[in-house]
């Protein structure tokens, strides 16, 4: 289930978030090590959005991870952009492949967006496969575009438009 941020979520969200093995695979605004007052203000930022673009996920009514979906600006207005991590006890069991389908339907009948698009990091070959089960097509290769971890890597560029375009 997607829901709303809650505030009272800091402790949980820092223990689930503090995990280099999640943010290897994310941007560096994403800090490691991830304290509980970089959950609080994460949380303080996005609890009250309208219309909401970052959800908690719960699974099994246990909050398990974040999910988001940011309108681009300007020209690329018809497109947002979708992010998402769960825990690590939580990985392979389905889980942000239907927050990754739910999240979708959402933007499309919500948000008056027409194209959902990311870029996954080479080595991150379980979110390319989250992406790929959810209807995503590989649109291309930025080669070289990421420095992460003191090296450069590719960046795999997915997207999905709205159905019916
Ligand atoms: C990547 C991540 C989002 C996947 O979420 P998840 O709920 O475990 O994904 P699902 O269980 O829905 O699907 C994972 C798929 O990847 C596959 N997979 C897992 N590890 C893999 C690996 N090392 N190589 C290839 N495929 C892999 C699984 O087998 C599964 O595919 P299948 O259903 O065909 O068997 C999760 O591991 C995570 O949050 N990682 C840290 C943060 C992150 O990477 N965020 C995304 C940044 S783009």
């Amino acid at each position: 289930m997607l829901r709303s941020l809650r505030l009272e979520h800091a402790k949980r969200l820092s223990e689930l978030a503090n995990n280099e093995k999640v943010s290897r695979n994310l941007r560096d605004g994403f800090p490691n090590p991830y304290t509980e007052a970089d959950a609080e203000n994460f949380l303080q930022k996005f609890s009250n959005q309208d219309p909401v673009t970052f959800f908690g996920i719960d699974y099994n009514v246990v909050y398990v991870g974040n999910i988001s979906l940011v309108p681009c600006q300007d020209i690329y207005r018809m497109s947002a952009e979708i992010g998402y991590f769960i825990g690590e006890p939580y990985w392979n069991k389905g889980i942000v492949t239907t927050a990754v389908n739910l999240i979708s339907e959402y933007g499309f009948s919500h948000l008056g967006i027409v194209r959902i698009q990311t870029g996954i990091f080479e080595y991150n070959t379980a979110s390319q496969r989250v992406l790929e089960k959810c209807g995503f097509v590989k649109e291309g290769i930025f080669r070289k575009s990421v420095f992460k971890q003191g090296k450069l890597w590719d960046e795999v560029r997915y997207a999905k438009l709205k159905p019916g375009m």
